[in-house]
């Protein structure tokens, strides 16, 4: 029994009042212990008021997510059985690959209300203030480590049918994970293993989802092409049932993934707005021309070149020209 536990029964109580004794004998502890717990709801932000004759009554909440309240009706086999919330970390990609070596399960759930040193693909800093989301997943996946890049669209596939499922608006993707919405980038993904020659340890995958957050925070040139789910929405959303949505999607897809694998691809090919037009890629300093051809059975974007050849990318940014063939 812990403060979650506190809250839970505050949240529930239909006359709003919940007196000290009530709660110590819900929990089996003592009324000091409960006193103890409400300070802590208090120093994280809850307002509580205390009547005497009456007992507690929670009077405000912050902006911050609950385990408690995340996994409240999500059923899952996998993702998010263990869920570790944080105030501000340096980045939930490396505090979950440490949990992943000190032996944290499969599906285990790091999530942060912000993070110092946020980190994105290609050597890019992630932006992260209070107000997004911010989540790394741990996976232990028993595949062949060529099958590692279709974990990153596998999550990608997860993200944008849970904004699609929660918000009902057309997230789609561009190769191989930026979220999309109405061309402006919503959502990142960054996928991290550690494995031997013949065998993946584990995988972490980190998603920001870029929530109710100001824009004004994005730095100029990241502004222009990011948006927010609360710009999409005209309103703020519930980051609470976002993250059980997005837990659930990850779950479903995993689990579609170990079984068939080309179901992945299948559906990332569905939501993807990148293949049939013509595209540059850019990284490691060169850039390429070309049409977007397709995905081979291992992520890699096809590309056909100006003289007709193939080429396989497997890492790069890309640009969307105008015109689809
Ligand atoms: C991208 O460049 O598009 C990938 C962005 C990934 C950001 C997320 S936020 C949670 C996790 N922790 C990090 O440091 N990065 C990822």
């Amino acid at each position: 029994m812990n403060k979650d536990d506190v809250l839970n029964l505050l949240r529930s109580s239909r006359s709003g009042h919940v007196s000290g004794a009530a709660l110590a004998a819900a929990m089996g502890v003592s009324r000091t212990a409960v006193w103890k717990h409400i300070k802590t709801l208090e120093r994280e932000g809850f307002a509580i008021e205390a009547v005497p004759s009456k007992g507690y009554r929670l009077t405000a909440s912050p902006d911050v997510i609950v385990v408690a309240e995340v996994k409240q009706g999500l059923v899952t086999k996998t993702i998010g059985k263990e869920i570790m919330h944080a105030g501000e970390v340096e980045s939930t990609n490396t505090l979950a690959m440490n949990l992943a070596q000190k032996g944290a399960v499969d599906g285990t759930v790091v999530v942060a209300e912000s993070q110092t040193g946020g980190r994105g693909r290609l050597g890019r800093t992630w932006t992260s203030p209070a107000g997004n989301l911010y989540m790394s997943l741990i996976l232990r996946p028993a595949v062949p480590i060529s099958k590692a890049p279709l974990i990153t669209l596998m999550g990608a596939v997860a993200v944008a049918s849970a904004i699609r499922k929660l918000c009902g608006i057309p997230a789609g993707i561009k190769w191989p994970n930026d979220i999309l919405l109405s061309g402006k980038k919503v959502a990142g993904l960054l996928t991290e293993m550690s494995a031997e020659p013949d065998r993946i340890r584990h995988i972490v995958l980190g998603i920001g989802v870029n929530v109710n957050m100001d824009r004004k925070s994005l730095q100029p040139d990241v502004r222009r092409t990011a948006t927010t789910l609360a710009a999409a929405m005209e309103r703020p959303v519930d980051r609470t049932i976002l993250l059980r949505t997005l837990i659930a999607e990850l779950d479903l897809w995993y689990h579609r993934f170990l079984k068939r694998d080309t179901e992945v691809l299948t559906a990332w090919k569905a939501l993807n707005v990148t293949l049939g037009h013509r595209v540059t890629v850019s990284g490691g300093g060169a850039k390429m021309e070309g049409l977007a051809r397709g995905v081979d059975a291992e992520g890699r974007l096809m590309l056909e070149l100006g003289d007709g050849t193939l080429r396989q990318v497997s890492a790069g940014d890309v640009t969307i020209m105008k015109e689809k063939h």
